[in-house]
């Protein structure tokens, strides 16, 4: 059985690098598992528990959390927006994290990476979403780290996947991921 790995990408826009390392992610994937990127989280409204309805959750929402509950790992990539994760990527964690101990992250393991063009590579977003992921309910693969600084002149001509180094950083993620999802679908 295929494990498959969903992965959300706090970046909305059309050349987001972290996108990139998401499709990058996607093919560099070993034999048994797949990453699927999830590509509506812009149409995905804020969460508010007014309209967190059972019966009547908005289209978008209910689509994530049918995605996510089909999921056996989670593989989030996160740009640095002013210190911390973008809102696109919170607010996918707001809905994932609702019913109250019964939301689509229970207890599956997730690594967060990322990219951004600062120094650090956004390692205080991808750190707080690790904390907001983790407080979700998702099993948080602490030491799966993956932070890459400049991103807009790392990646300005080159596409991750042709970027030796970080295909075989991402090969490794993507590889320990899916290795501990598939020991606790094998228990
Ligand atoms: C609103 C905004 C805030 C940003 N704040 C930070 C920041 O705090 N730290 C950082 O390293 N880069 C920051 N950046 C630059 C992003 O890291 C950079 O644009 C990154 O490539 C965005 O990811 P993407 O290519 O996936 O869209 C910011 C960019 C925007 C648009």
């Amino acid at each position: 059985m295929s494990v498959r790995i969903l992965a959300l990408v706090g970046s909305l826009r059309a050349g987001s690098h972290n996108r990139q390392l998401a499709e990058a992610a996607a093919k560099l994937a070993p034999e048994g598992a797949e990453v699927v990127l999830f590509e509506g989280l812009a149409d995905v409204p804020f969460y508010n528990e007014d309209i967190d309805v059972e019966g009547a959750v908005p289209a978008a929402a209910a689509a994530l959390r049918e995605a996510a509950q089909g999921a056996d790992a989670f593989l989030l990539f996160s740009p640095e927006y002013n210190g911390t994760m973008p809102a696109v990527l919170k607010n996918a964690i707001d809905w994932l994290s609702r019913p109250f101990g019964a939301g689509a992250f229970g207890g599956k393991p997730v690594a967060v990476i990322g990219t951004a063009f600062g120094q650090y590579g956004g390692v205080w977003a991808q750190d707080d979403t690790r904390k907001s992921v983790g407080i979700a309910g998702g099993k948080v693969i602490e030491d799966i780290k993956l932070s890459i600084p400049g991103s807009m002149t790392r990646f300005a001509e080159t596409h991750p996947v042709d970027d030796a180094e970080v295909a075989a950083q991402l090969t490794e993620v993507v590889a320990r991921l899916h290795g501990t999802a598939a020991e606790i679908t094998a228990a």
